[in-house]
C-alpha cells in the first residue's frame, strides 16, 4: 500500500478549511479513546464482516484514527481505503493501520467510480455537512457500491440543523436527521435497509453526556440482468 496522500487537504486560505478538519485535527487520538468502548460499533462491523466476500474493497468515509473500522476490516484481509478531511487523522490512521490505504480529501467533492466498492462505511462522519449534502452523499455512496454491495452507516440521530455545541471541548456546528429520516435518506438512495440498531452511548470524556447512536445496515439491490422483454435474471 502507498503512504498517506494529503494533496486533497491543501487549503490555501486557512480560514476556509472545512470545519470538520479543524475540529478533528484538534481532537486526534482523543476521539478514539472516548469512543473505543462502543459495543454497537463493533456489532455493526460484525454485520459487515459476516457478509463481505474475501478480499473485499471497502471505502471508509471519515476514517478518523483508523480504529476500530479500517483496522478490523484490514485485519480480515479486506482492501480498505479510508478517506478523511483531517490531515491529523490521516497521519494517525496511516501509522496505526499500515495495511490500509488512507487519503486526505473532502468526501463531498472526491470523485467516486460507480460500482467500485463491495462496501462503504460511514460512521459518524456526516454531522458537519448540511442535510442536502448528507442526502446527496449517501446517494453517491450507494452508486459507488457494486450491485449487492453493503452500506454500514452510524450517526447521531437528532433533528438538529446548524446546532452550535461543544464536543470534547471543541466548538462544533452539528446537523443531523431524526432516526426515521436517516432511514428515509438511505432508502431514497435506492438501498434496501436490512437492519438497524439504536443505542445510547456515553463517550469516555469528562464533559460527555449520553448520546443516541443509530446504526443502519443496507444493501444495493442486485438487479440481475435485464432481458430485451423486460424480464430479469438474478
Ligand atoms: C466523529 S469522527 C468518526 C471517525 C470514525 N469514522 C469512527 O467512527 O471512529 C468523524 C470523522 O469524519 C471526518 N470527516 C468529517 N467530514 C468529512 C468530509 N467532508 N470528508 C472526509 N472526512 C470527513 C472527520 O475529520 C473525522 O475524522
Amino acid at each position: 500500500m502507498s503512504g498517506p496522500s494529503t494533496t486533497g487537504c491543501v487549503v490555501a486560505d486557512e480560514r476556509r478549511r472545512p470545519p470538520a478538519a479543524v475540529v478533528f485535527d484538534a481532537l486526534g487520538s482523543r476521539y478514539e479513546a472516548a469512543f473505543a468502548s462502543s459495543e454497537a460499533h463493533r456489532r455493526s462491523l460484525r454485520w459487515l464482516s459476516e457478509r463481505l466476500p474475501p478480499g473485499a474493497r471497502v471505502l471508509d468515509v471519515g476514517s478518523g484514527t483508523g480504529r476500530p473500522t479500517a483496522a478490523a476490516l484490514a485485519r480480515q484481509g479486506h482492501r480498505v481505503l479510508g478517506v478523511d478531511v483531517s490531515p491529523v487523522m490521516v497521519e494517525i490512521a496511516s501509522g496505526q493501520v499500515p495495511e490500509a490505504e488512507f487519503e486526505c480529501a473532502d468526501i463531498r467533492t472526491m470523485p467516486l467510480e460507480d460500482g467500485s466498492f463491495d462496501a462503504v462505511c460511514v460512521y459518524f462522519s456526516l454531522l458537519q455537512m448540511s442535510r442536502t449534502e448528507q442526502a446527496a452523499l449517501v446517494k453517491r455512496l450507494a452508486r459507488a457500491l457494486r450491485p449487492g454491495g453493503l452500506l454500514a452507516l452510524g450517526t447521531v440521530p437528532l433533528d438538529v440543523e446548524n446546532f452550535d455545541g461543544v464536543f470534547m471541548g471543541q466548538p462544533v456546528r452539528v446537523t443531523s436527521f431524526a432516526a426515521q429520516e436517516v432511514v428515509a435518506v438511505v432508502r431514497a438512495a435506492d438501498l434496501t435497509v436490512e437492519s438497524q440498531e439504536s443505542v445510547m452511548f456515553t463517550p469516555a470524556h469528562p464533559d460527555a453526556r449520553p448520546e443516541p447512536h443509530l446504526f443502519v445496515h443496507a444493501r444495493r439491490p442486485d438487479g440481475g440482468t435485464e432481458a430485451t422483454d423486460g424480464s430479469r435474471t438474478e
